[in-house]
């Protein structure tokens, strides 16, 4: 950008934004297989662009400036309310996405265990399976996490364990339907009791899997999942991404609560100061109604009929999918997914997962490497779209990967230096200055200005290598490296 020279026009500006997008992984055509959520539907991104441009400008900060929001938001939450499971008295709010959305049902478990219980060193209790946005939270807002480990072959956490964690300090048990690693749900009866016994919150997250479980059981013909609502006893809240399996732009959650009068311990109000009162449902202040009047007009469109028929179509690629790798020599799905997260792991040892992603990479699919960690081996993460749902596609992808495998296995596992791993273990991340930074970046194959080599199993092969303390030291260097200053 020259500031000097005159403006240039808005195709100019818009070539370049194209220019950028182009090395990116795309976002349609069903083979990126994490990260997007494609429709698949014509016009349906159009119609949302629109929206989203249209309510671009308002803020959603004062809702009594704009009262559109509050018409929107209600009838978004009551939308989500109704396909899962609330009832009359249930309340809502509509985030930013599933991380704001957990990060708040944390600190309204936080809240309401100091007002109700005066419990004032907070803990959480997480199935180890549980997304990584509930140690975010409490880490910002002050609890201790109290990881409970799951079932190793299904991949559930069992509720006795729950039960056996809960203590005088908990403030929230968390439940996933499903988590997002090995696409299974919780026994959320179970769990949410377990809390309900000793007068304790339950979060249900079904961030990525609520809408799509919300719609299948709608579905005729299909049995149903296990029970993971509102309406089970118990459960206090519940979060579900609308720019997931809504299809939405992104920028779209919803976080259910049971009632309104549990939904304000997470609010925020101040009029202490000279400036205007301040009312905060959520983490932001300003924030603009574009993604809220996007997924409006969304959820308009597609209707129930349209995500139920999206729904049943994703649930039958689905098992296509898992099916056609029980038939792929080399490789193997972990647990058994209830939803249309698929974890795929390698058989055999001279199979290495990381290696097959590269394959697949090179060859136009991404498939998301889901590192070793606590009796879940390195695997692959599936996430099936509704983009992704069809017969052909299911076909061609089970193909590639059948022919990726015997490749991968002449390439050889990803390794790494026994005598790196060892001092590596023995290095205190905390302690670590820049030269050991810039080192163990350079041992894992990270460029000076944080760029990652085309193929990424080496790399990740040295992260599962290292402690995880050490990886979160070094995660953030590399992040950094790739941005200005
Ligand atoms: C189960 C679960 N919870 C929370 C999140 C966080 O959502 P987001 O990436 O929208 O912040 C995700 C994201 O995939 C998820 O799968």
């Amino acid at each position: 950008m020259d500031d000097a020279a005159a403006p240039d026009s808005g195709d100019a500006i818009l070539a370049r934004l194209a220019q950028l997008r182009a090395a990116d992984l795309p976002v349609h055509g069903g083979r990126t297989m994490a990260y997007v959520y494609d429709s698949g539907l014509g016009g349906l991104d159009d119609l949302a662009a629109r929206a989203q441009a249209a309510f671009a400008g308002v803020n959603g900060l004062d809702m009594t400036a704009f009262p559109s929001v509050v018409t929107l938001e209600n009838d978004v939450v009551r939308q989500a309310a109704r396909l899962l499971g609330g009832g009359p008295a249930t309340a809502g709010t509509f985030t930013s996405g599933g991380t704001e959305s957990c990060l708040l049902a944390v600190l309204t478990a936080r809240e309401h265990a100091r007002r109700t219980r005066g419990v004032d060193a907070p803990e959480i209790v997480l199935p180890r399976t549980a997304h990584a946005a509930f140690h975010k939270a409490a880490a910002l807002f002050g609890l201790t996490p109290v990881t409970v480990p799951v079932d190793p072959g299904t991949f559930r956490v069992r509720p006795q364990d729950v039960a056996a964690a809960v203590t005088a300090r908990t403030a929230l048990v968390v439940a996933s339907a499903p988590s997002y690693a090995h696409g299974v749900v919780d026994p959320v009866q179970e769990v949410a009791a377990a809390a309900a016994e000793r007068d304790v919150l339950c979060h249900v997250d079904a961030c990525i899997g609520g809408w799509y479980l919300g719609h299948r059981r709608l579905a005729a013909g299909i049995a149903a999942p296990p029970p993971f609502d509102l309406s089970v006893p118990g459960v206090s809240s519940l979060s579900v991404d609308l720019h997931k399996y809504g299809y939405t732009p992104k920028g779209a959650s919803v976080l259910l609560f049971r009632d309104a009068e549990l939904r304000r311990h997470g609010w925020f109000a101040h009029a202490s100061w000279p400036g205007y009162p301040v009312v905060n449902a959520t983490l932001q202040g300003t924030k603009s109604a574009g993604p809220l009047a996007a997924a409006w007009a969304v959820l308009q469109h597609v209707g129930t009929g349209g995500y139920v028929e999206l729904a049943r179509r994703v649930h039958e690629a689905t098992a296509q999918l898992v099916d056609g790798i029980a038939d792929i020599d080399g490789l193997r799905v972990l647990g058994e997914p209830d939803a249309s997260l698929v974890a795929v792991a390698a058989d055999d040892p001279g199979t290495d997962p990381f290696v097959v992603a590269d394959e697949m990479r090179l060859r136009g699919w991404y498939l998301q490497p889901q590192p070793a960690h606590a009796g879940s081996p390195a695997n692959l993460h599936l996430t099936v779209t509704a983009a992704v749902a069809d017969p052909a596609r299911i076909a061609e992808l089970l193909a590639e990967l059948a022919a990726a495998v015997p490749r991968a296995r002449a390439l050889g596992p990803a390794t790494v230096d026994p005598g790196v791993a060892e001092v590596a273990a023995a290095l205190d991340p905390a302690a670590i200055g820049p030269a050991e930074v810039a080192l163990a970046l350079e041992v894992a194959g990270v460029g000076a200005d944080g760029t990652l080599p085309q193929r990424m199993a080496p790399v990740l092969a040295v992260l599962q290598a290292l402690p995880a303390p050490l990886t979160e030291r070094l995660l953030p260097e590399v992040v950094s490296r790739l941005y200005a200053g």
